[in-house]
């Protein structure tokens, strides 16, 4: 008697967990800007690819390729040259030395945005000029500490061969000229399709 009681509880138990529909979120139901949503595969081909570059930051010379754009009124009497903006379109290549094989270019800027500390904000797209990868683009926006030997910072996005891309770039200086060029590794590990 009390072993069909507890059967009949483990059924209807069962019953209510196989019939009930997964619940819907009442506050997704009449929200008219979503127009679709749905689950596109469980086994993702979701890859990880690292790469490594070394970027060419000009200042100086006839032809830079870094160049102040902006400052702010007390940024060359600050320490850490808070408010520069500085526009880039520098080069990407395969070894450190500026004659080996070109990848792409990262464009876009840097700025100081420490006021104690020197600390960069970088916005820049690595636009691909090479092979397949030629017209995709890994976008980059994070934190510079220039002055620490690995920097870590995130990658938000891309396009074309680097939709959805996701992941972080390491950057490690090379060289540091008295006249300010520089040559930084990149580290770029990045999750895509
Ligand atoms: C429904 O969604 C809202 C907003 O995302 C969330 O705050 C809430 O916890 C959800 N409720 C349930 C029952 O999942
Ligand atoms: C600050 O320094 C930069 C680079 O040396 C120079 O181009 C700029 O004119 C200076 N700005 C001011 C306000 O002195
Ligand atoms: C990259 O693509 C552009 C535009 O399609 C093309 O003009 C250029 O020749 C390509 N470069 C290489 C190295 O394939």
């Amino acid at each position: 008697m009390a072993t069909s009681i507890f059967c009949g509880f483990l059924l209807l138990l069962f019953l209510s967990c196989a019939t009930n529909p997964t619940p819907v979120n009442s506050s997704d139901q009449g929200n008219s800007y979503l127009i679709s949503s749905r689950l596109i595969s469980r086994a993702t081909a979701e890859k990880q690819s690292h790469f490594r570059f070394y970027w060419h930051d000009v200042i100086s010379g006839p032809n830079p390729t870094a160049i102040r754009v902006a400052e702010a009124p007390g940024t060359n009497t600050s320490t850490t040259g808070f408010g520069a903006l500085i526009m880039i379109d520098d080069a990407l290549t395969t070894g450190p030395d500026m004659k080996s094989k070109l990848v792409g270019r990262a464009q876009g800027f840097y700025a100081s945005a420490g006021l104690d500390k020197v600390g960069l904000l970088m916005a820049m797209n690595f636009v691909f000029t090479d092979g397949k990868y030629n017209g995709s683009t890994i976008a980059i926006l994070g934190h510079n500490e220039v002055f620490s030997a690995v920097r870590e910072m995130p990658i938000v996005g891309g396009s074309r061969l680097f939709r959805f891309a996701r992941g972080y770039v390491q950057a490690r200086t090379h060289s540091l000229e008295k006249t300010g060029d520089a040559v930084v590794e990149y580290n770029i590990f990045v999750n895509h399709y």
